[in-house]
């Protein structure tokens, strides 16, 4: 047993869709929640400077003296997952890319899965990697979507400006024949069932945020490192800048509300 809390980190508000699915796959845990909200959008930023925001971020994890580290940024886990890994090898990282990419291999029955995602998660090609080395038989197809991000945040996750851009950008799977679609950012499960219903449910669509919980579940479970009872204190949030809107905003992407959010700078 390991009473530690699990670290969870985004560039924003997004990751706390992933923390949603770790509270329900794992309703004993405590977790620490980072959201870089002075630096965010990720999305668009060099390589370098994810790197960069990744190792100080992870380095607040460490000081915390947390159990697992999850990287729920899928720009940063595209991009910085293998960096931090080296530079804190004592520690265990778990980065969202690579299980939802497992679940979609998965999933696929006719091997053609589309990929959306920041342009950084697009150009990095990590989803392409981590698929083809699961199965080479795999076709990828991958389209930024960087107006997705923006619109959700101001609430539009269903009606005509949300579907008009889902058109916009996921029409060029029309003619791929895809089966499976991933979703590659942490905002995108809001608009999984706009998405659906946009296209009909005519392919499946995989969310990663629900694997990556299973795997730290199983990560936890399978080194003896699960808590055994709930320590009431459960949720602590922090984030880089303006902890009002963070606390007011998050239900949304967390489906229950915070009280509050501290002040944590990770470049100090
Ligand atoms: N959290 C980011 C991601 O999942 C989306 C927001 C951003 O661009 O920072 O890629």
């Amino acid at each position: 047993m390991d009473n530690k809390p699990i670290g969870i980190f985004d560039s924003g508000i997004g990751g706390l869709t992933v923390l949603k699915e770790l509270i329900k796959i794992l309703p004993d845990e405590d977790f620490i929640y980072f959201g870089d909200t002075a630096r965010v959008p990720y999305g668009g930023k060099s390589p370098e400077l994810i790197r960069e925001y990744s190792e100080e971020i992870t380095s607040f994890f460490q000081k915390k003296n947390v159990k697992i580290v999850v990287d729920a940024c899928f720009t940063s886990s595209s991009i910085a997952l293998e960096h931090i890994r080296n530079k804190f090898k004592s520690l265990d990282i778990v980065g969202v890319t690579e299980y939802g990419a497992r679940s979609a291999s998965v999933v696929t029955e006719n091997n053609n899965i589309g990929v959306i995602g920041t342009k950084t998660t697009i150009k990095s090609g990590a989803f392409q990697k981590v698929l083809q080395e699961i199965n080479s038989k795999i076709n990828v197809f991958s389209e930024p979507c960087p107006l997705f991000v923006p619109f959700i945040e101001e609430g539009f996750v269903e009606g005509d400006f949300i579907t008009q851009i889902i058109h916009h950008y996921l029409d060029t799977f029309l003619d791929k024949n895809i089966d499976t679609l991933l979703l590659g950012c942490t905002h995108y499960p809001i608009i999984k069932k706009a998405i659906g219903k946009t296209f009909k449910d005519s392919f499946k669509i995989v969310d990663c945020g629900k694997e990556t919980a299973i795997a730290v579940r199983n990560i936890l479970s399978r080194e003896k490192r699960l808590r055994k009872k709930s320590s009431g204190k459960k949720l602590t949030f922090y984030v880089s800048d303006d902890t009002e809107s963070f606390v007011q905003n998050a239900s949304l992407f967390l489906g229950q509300k915070i009280k509050t959010a501290s002040l944590m700078f990770p470049w100090e």
